[in-house]
């Protein structure tokens, strides 16, 4: 049954090698339905393999697409607009995406919005929570690191980033020598569960007075201490503690940051709100962390629940609704952006 009040927008995520889909109700703010199907054909090569990302994301957005719109009960007429992802990410997936949502766009004679995956991350929140303009971001991905002020749905400034190593991308590589499968933050935060944070020293990554991260120096303590060890004699308990240390690292080296930022900044000054998103804003224990660390300035931390963090097609589609909102065109005339900053 049609319901003039819905305002239906579709999201639609190849940026890597997530293949997401999904339909909300953004007047609600609810998720109609979302799906989701996750490449495992890289586990075995331990990392995102670019062509193997781009023929997934060609056979499974079809059917996955075809599945959303019959299992949600949703009229097509319903929908309001489309929302893909045309960057960052890798190209071949990007274009899958951004080719199908055209098609489809013209098809269903739907608006288009190119989505920007960084800000999509940065703004779900929003959906999750009441969740006003400005607010700091906290973005932790396998690929990037971003420190940003999000002053509207189009405005972002980044204050600083990743320069080598991300944190997921940290917790991936050092997974992966410990025999997780790709990507590791989920099991590394399992793992860690029965380990102690403060039995494997490792550095603090990057303390340094900038905003800017830098893990490669915590993934290559954490790589030396299993090869001092000796990758295969590792016992389970071996492994938790390492886990639970780089856990900590981690966590500790975004506090620094988040101490940074403080530093100086008048009470007035300060944010009223703070977001920890991405995939590794899944992890409970950083998000706990963070959570003790913002409350010290005053400032409420919120965190998208995990499904919300990891890649998904609901923050494409509610970036979709933030730019209708902001009065931002729908426009075809867009191509895929490997690269592509999440602002000034
Ligand atoms: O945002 P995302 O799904 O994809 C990218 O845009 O990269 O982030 C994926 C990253 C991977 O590195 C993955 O290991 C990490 O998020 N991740 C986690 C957890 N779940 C996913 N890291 C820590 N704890 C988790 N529970
Ligand atoms: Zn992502």
């Amino acid at each position: 049954m049609s319901n003039t009040k819905r305002q239906i927008f579709l999201g639609i995520e190849t940026s890597c090698d997530d293949t997401a889909v999904a339909l909300i109700d953004a007047t609600e703010k609810s998720v109609l339905k979302h799906c989701i199907h996750q490449q495992v054909e890289h586990q075995s090569f331990g990392g995102v393999v670019p062509d193997l990302a781009f023929k997934g994301h060609s056979k499974h957005l079809p059917n996955l697409l075809n599945t959303l719109l019959r299992s949600a009960c949703v009229d097509k007429d319903e929908i309001k607009g489309i929302g893909v992802t045309a960057g960052p990410g890798l190209a071949g997936g990007l274009l899958v995406g951004v080719m199908f949502a055209k098609g489809v766009s013209i098809a269903l004679k739907k608006p288009l919005w190119a989505i920007n995956h960084l800000q999509a991350h940065a703004l779900v929140p929003r959906l999750c929570d009441d969740l006003e303009f400005p607010y700091l971001a906290l973005l932790f991905s396998g690929g990037h690191c971003e420190f940003v002020v999000v002053y509207s749905a189009t405005e972002f400034y980044l204050l600083g980033y990743g320069l080598d190593d991300a944190a997921g991308e940290c917790l991936d590589k050092v997974g992966r020598r410990l025999g997780f499968s790709f990507p590791a933050g989920a099991a590394i935060e399992v793992a860690a569960k029965m380990g102690d944070p403060l039995s494997v020293p490792l550095p603090i990554p990057m303390r340094d007075k900038s905003l800017n991260f830098s893990f490669s120096g915590l993934k290559s303590a954490a790589l030396r201490w299993i090869n001092i060890e000796g990758e295969k004699k590792l016992s389970f308990e071996k492994k938790a503690n390492l886990c639970a240390s780089l856990q900590y690292a981690i966590g500790q080296g975004i506090q620094k940051k988040v101490e940074n930022f403080f530093e100086n900044l008048p009470q007035e000054s300060h944010p009223r709100a703070a977001v920890f998103c991405g995939g590794v804003a899944a992890n409970q224990y950083l998000k706990n962390m963070l959570e003790e660390c913002f409350s010290q300035y005053n400032v409420r931390l919120f965190t998208p629940p995990p499904k919300f963090c990891t890649d998904n097609g609901m923050m494409v589609a509610w970036n979709a609704y933030e730019k209708y909102q902001a009065g931002i065109a729908p426009s075809m005339n867009f191509s895929i952006r490997a690269r592509w900053p999440i602002g000034v």
